[in-house]
C-alpha cells in the first residue's frame, strides 16, 4: 500500500516536470489535452464505411476488448479475410468490366492503392501468394487514445458489465478517420463512475471504485 502510493507521487512529480519541459514546446497540447486528435493514417481505412456501411461488428476487429486490458487494433491477417476477394471499391470493378465489355476484351484485375497497401504489408505478390523476395512492409496505425503510465485501465472491466464502445470514443461508426473524442481526463472517468454508481447500468447496479489505487499504481 504504501509502496504504491510512493510510485503515485513519484509519478506525478516525475508528470510535472516533463509537463513543465513540455509546456514550452509543441508538446503540451498533445501531452495534456489529445480530446479531438485524428492523426491520419498510414492506410485510409475508414470506420464509416466498415462498422457503418458494411456494419461489421467492433469486436470483429477489435476481439481483445473483452478479453484484456486493451482491445487492440486488428492484424492486417484480419483485413485479409475480405480483402483477399475485395481489391478494390465494387464501382471500380464495375467501370472495369463495363469498360471492358465495350471495348470486346477480358476485364483487368482492378487493385486500388490503398488495399494495394494491404498486399504490401504481409509481402503478396499480384496472385496474393507470398513472395519472399518481397520485403513486408508492416502497417504503422498511429496510436490516438492513450492514459499515462501511472494510471490502471482496463478495457475488460467496462465491456463485460456493458459499458458500451460508443459511451467512451462516440460515434465511431460515422467516422472516416477515428477521432478522440472524450479528453480522457480523471475527472471524465470518475464523472462516470460516481453516475453509474447512482443510476446502475441496464438496470443492474454498478460498483465503480473512486479509490486512488483502483485506478492508480
Ligand atoms: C474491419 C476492422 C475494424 C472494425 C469493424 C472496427 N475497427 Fe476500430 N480500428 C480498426 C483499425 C485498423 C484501426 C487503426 C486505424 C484507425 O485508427 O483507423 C482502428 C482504430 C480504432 C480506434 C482508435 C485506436 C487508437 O489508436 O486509439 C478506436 C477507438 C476504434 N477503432 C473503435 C472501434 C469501434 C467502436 C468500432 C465499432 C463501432 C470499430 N472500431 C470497428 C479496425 C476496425
Ligand atoms: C468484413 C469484410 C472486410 C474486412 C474485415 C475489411 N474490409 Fe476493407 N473493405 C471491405 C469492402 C467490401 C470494401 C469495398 C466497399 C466498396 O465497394 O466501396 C472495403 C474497402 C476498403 C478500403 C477502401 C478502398 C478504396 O480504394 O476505396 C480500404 C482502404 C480498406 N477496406 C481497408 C481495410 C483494412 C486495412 C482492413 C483491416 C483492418 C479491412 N479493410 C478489413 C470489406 C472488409
Ligand atoms: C470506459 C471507457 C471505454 C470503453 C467502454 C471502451 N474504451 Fe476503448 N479506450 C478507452 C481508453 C481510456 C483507451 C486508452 C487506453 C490505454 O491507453 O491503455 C482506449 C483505447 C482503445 C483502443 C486503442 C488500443 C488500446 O487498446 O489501447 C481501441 C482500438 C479501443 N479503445 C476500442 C474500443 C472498443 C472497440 C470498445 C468496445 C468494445 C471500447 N474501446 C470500449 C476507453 C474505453
Ligand atoms: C462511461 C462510464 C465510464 C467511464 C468513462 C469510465 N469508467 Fe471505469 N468503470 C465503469 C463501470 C460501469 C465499471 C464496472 C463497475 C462494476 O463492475 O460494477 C468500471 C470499472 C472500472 C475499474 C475496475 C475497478 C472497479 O471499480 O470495479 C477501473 C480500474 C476503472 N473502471 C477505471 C477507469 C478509468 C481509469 C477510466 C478513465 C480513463 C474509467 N474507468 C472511465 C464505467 C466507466
Ligand atoms: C476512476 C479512475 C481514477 C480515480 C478513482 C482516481 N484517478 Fe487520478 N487520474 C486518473 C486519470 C485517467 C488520470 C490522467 C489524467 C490526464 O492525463 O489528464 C489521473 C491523474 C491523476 C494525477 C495527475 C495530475 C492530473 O490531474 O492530471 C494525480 C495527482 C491523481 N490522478 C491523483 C489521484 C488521487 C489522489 C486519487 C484519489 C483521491 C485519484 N487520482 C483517483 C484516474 C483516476
Amino acid at each position: 500500500m504504501k509502496h504504491s502510493i510512493l510510485t503515485l507521487v513519484l509519478a506525478v512529480a516525475a508528470f510535472f516536470s516533463v509537463a513543465i519541459l513540455l509546456a514550452q514546446g509543441e508538446g503540451a497540447h498533445i501531452l495534456w489535452n489529445r480530446q479531438g486528435y485524428a492523426p491520419e493514417q498510414p492506410i485510409a481505412f475508414s470506420h464509416r464505411l466498415h462498422a457503418g456501411e458494411l456494419q461489421v461488428d467492433c469486436q470483429y476487429c477489435h476481439w481483445a476488448a473483452e478479453k484484456s486490458r486493451h482491445a487492440g487494433v486488428p492484424a492486417t491477417s484480419v483485413c485479409m479475410n475480405c480483402h483477399r476477394f475485395v481489391s478494390a471499391p465494387l464501382g471500380a470493378v464495375r467501370a472495369e468490366d463495363a469498360a471492358a465489355t465495350e471495348a470486346g476484351r477480358k476485364p483487368q484485375p482492378v487493385v486500388s492503392p490503398e488495399i494495394q497497401k494491404i498486399y504490401d504489408a504481409l509481402g503478396l505478390d499480384a496472385s496474393l501468394n507470398v513472395d519472399p523476395h518481397r520485403e513486408k512492409k508492416p502497417i504503422r496505425w498511429v496510436k490516438i487514445h492513450r492514459v499515462p503510465a501511472y494510471v490502471r485501465f482496463d478495457h475488460r472491466s467496462h465491456v463485460s458489465v456493458g459499458v458500451s464502445c460508443a459511451s467512451c470514443h462516440g460515434a465511431v461508426e460515422t467516422m472516416e478517420r477515428v477521432r478522440q473524442v472524450e479528453s480522457l481526463s480523471m475527472g471524465w472517468c470518475v464523472n462516470c463512475h460516481r453516475r453509474l454508481n447512482a443510476s446502475g447500468l441496464a438496470g443492474r447496479p454498478v460498483r465503480a471504485s473512486l479509490d486512488c489505487v483502483a485506478c492508480h499504481y
